[in-house]
């Protein structure tokens, strides 16, 4: 059996290396399609592999339909929104995640995204410090806890909402404060960081009728995904507020104009870097290949997300 791994954006060498001893290990055929820069290259690459290693790759309806043996997609990630997950249900093939083990490389992002649009993007002027702000956490999953344990470590006070966590005590033991609703954490938070995913309920969820609750020094902070951001509602908070800042992981559709009008307070990444470590990239990418194989071998469907 064949287990492809296919990373437009490539793991680091120790990572690829840490898999291919995995599947071979485990008496499987390892291929590897690196920085791929047209579909094809995917649709061809997938024709006959029985597992599915990726990132950020897009496993579309065509790239199932392509593959004639695929039993599992491993998602080395958090993230699955970039799967169709009806098309691989549809084929019986099961799609898993990699819950946890990139979190810390994003909730470092955080902070040093946070503290870069503090020092003004580190244009000319005066800056400001985050000890001593509010921060929000914007749903309480992995990374919203590691990224509050940093905060409270900059001498932050930090508050969380999330709307899956309804008992108080799941944030005190962090010492953190719950926020009752978005609009709450919003209204008491001067920096907000977010960290849903991408679906339908969330995306665009982050508007104007929330950030313009937020206190004087207002900061938005997405490494999650573009999508749940409503770009117009940046816009418009951008003219309207000369003290509001934005920090993203991966450029909006607007960022050229952002970064041409605000750039003491705007900043985006070209690529998604939240994960782009080589200790993120072994822990996903060596989970990804156990569970591959796990799945194969054994049919053990831990993670399983479809
Ligand atoms: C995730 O969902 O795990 C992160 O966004 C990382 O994505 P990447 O593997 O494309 O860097």
């Amino acid at each position: 059996m064949k287990i492809l791994t296919a990373t437009e954006k490539p793991f680091a060498k120790e990572a690829v290396n840490g898999i291919k001893q995995i599947i071979e290990e485990a008496g499987y055929e390892f291929a590897l399609l690196e920085k791929y820069t047209d579909k094809a290259q995917l649709l061809e690459a997938v024709k006959d592999a029985d597992g599915l290693i990726i990132r950020s790759d897009k496993v579309t309806s065509e790239v199932v339909a392509a593959a004639e043996n695929l039993k599992i997609v491993v998602r080395a990630g958090a993230g699955y929104d970039n799967v169709d997950l009806k098309a691989c249900s549809d084929k019986n093939i099961v799609v898993m995640n990699t819950p946890g083990q990139n979190s810390n490389a994003v909730a470092e992002l955080v902070i040093g995204m946070m503290i870069a649009v503090s020092r003004n993007c580190f244009t000319p002027g005066t800056g400001s410090e985050v000890s001593g702000k509010t921060l929000g956490i914007h749903a309480y999953g992995n990374v919203g806890r590691i990224a509050a344990r940093y905060g409270k470590a900059l001498g932050m006070t930090v508050y969380a909402y999330d709307p899956f966590i309804k008992d108080k005590a799941v944030f005190e033991k962090d010492g953190v404060i719950m926020a009752e609703s978005p609009e709450e954490l919003y209204s008491k938070c001067r920096f907000v960081s977010i960290h849903m995913p991408a679906n339908e309920q969330t995306k665009k969820s982050i508007n104007y009728s929330l950030l313009s609750l937020m206190p004087k020094g207002a900061t938005l902070i997405n490494t999650a995904r573009k999508e749940v951001v409503d770009e117009e509602s940046i816009s418009r908070m951008f003219e309207e507020r000369n003290d509001f800042r934005y920090a993203a992981d991966i450029a909006p559709a607007i960022a050229a104009e952002l970064k041409e009008k605000y750039p003491n307070r705007f900043l985006s990444t070209p690529k998604k870097m939240g994960a782009e470590t080589a200790e993120a990239n072994i822990n996903a990418g060596l989970a990804a290949a156990r569970q591959s194989v796990g799945f194969l071998k054994d049919g053990i469907t831990k993670f399983k997300v479809n």
